[in-house]
């Protein structure tokens, strides 16, 4: 189905895809972030999420492995409704998963290996050293960096970081990979090979990859489909060429990183500032 704009609607059942929203509202106190969230995150694709700074990417991403709950709606994997499990089934479920959390965060004082190895230490008693240095290799070489088992993620360069975490997102095999802002704060040539190992994952290995972006230049590079989030809700939804031709105002200022006239418009009411404001101050110590 389709809205007068040509996106994809918001009808989904359990069965559309390996994850799914259906319906899902989420609060935090007063504030409500996802307002009636329905999306299918097909096999085997990667999907983009796009949306301003705090309207609500990571928490839907968070939705999909309920690492947190809706306050209303529902949550499929592979057809099973999850959203209500204990914290243990969903262990098991998450098992499924790698998360490459924003800003990629290693465990500074733990060597590359043992950060590579951490999900697995969690979901699993590690009887073979010889299988666990075999597995650490296998995930290191994937993403360019088999030899730094040894480093700490202190010597390490963020492009290389961010490539241990996604070594580590694929420790345990995952059928689904989620990123939140993989490329942020990566030059565009590091940004780049990011984005090849995102391709590589799913070309190789055809997994399922939903990656949350501010890059558009990445947007367009990996998505089978990307959406726009905005004021809680999907504003736009189909592949790259409809996104980069959306009729819609709203999106096209998004992608195209121009402020909005009404965001002007606070700008200009902010006032003038005068040079005698930025003076050297003369405060008593
Ligand atoms: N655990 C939480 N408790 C309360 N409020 C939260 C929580 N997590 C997120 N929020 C709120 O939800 C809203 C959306 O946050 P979210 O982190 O999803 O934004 P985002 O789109 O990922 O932004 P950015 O692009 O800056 O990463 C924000 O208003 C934030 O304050
Ligand atoms: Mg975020």
């Amino acid at each position: 189905m389709s809205n007068g704009n040509g996106d994809n609607q918001g009808v989904v059942t359990k069965d559309d895809g390996v994850v799914v929203l259906k319906n899902v509202v989420k609060k935090f106190g007063e504030n409500v972030v996802l307002k009636d969230v329905s999306l299918a995150i097909e096999k085997g694709k990667t999907t983009v999420i796009i949306g301003p700074s705090g309207c609500g990417k990571t928490v839907l991403l968070k939705h999909l492995i309920l690492l947190l709950r809706p306050t209303v709606g529902e949550v499929y994997f592979k057809g099973e409704r999850i959203d209500e499990f204990n914290e243990h089934d969903l262990d098991k479920i998450r098992t499924n998963y790698g998360f490459l959390f924003q800003g990629g965060a290693l465990f500074d004082s733990l060597s590359v290996a043992e950060n590579v190895l951490f999900p697995v230490r969690q979901h699993y008693k590690i009887t073979s050293k010889s299988g666990i240095d075999e597995l650490v290799r296998t995930k290191l070489a994937m993403v360019g960096l088999d030899g730094f088992q040894n480093y700490y993620p202190g010597n390490l360069s963020g492009g290389q970081r961010k490539r241990v975490a996604l070594a580590r997102a694929i420790a345990l095999n995952p059928e689904v990979i989620l990123y939140d802002e993989p490329t942020t704060g990566l030059d565009p040539i590091r940004a780049d090979i990011i984005n090849e190992l995102i391709l590589k994952m799913q070309r190789g290995l055809g997994l399922t990859s939903v990656v949350v972006t501010h890059d558009m230049t990445s947007a367009y590079k990996i998505a089978d489909r990307i959406i726009m989030l905005h004021e809680g809700k999907i504003y736009a939804d189909g592949d790259a060429e409809h996104i980069r031709n959306h009729p819609n105002q709203i999106v096209q200022q998004f992608i195209n990183g121009r402020v909005s006239d009404d965001d002007l418009e606070v700008l200009r009411m902010s006032g003038t500032i005068s040079r005698s404001e930025f003076e050297p101050l003369d405060l008593e110590e």
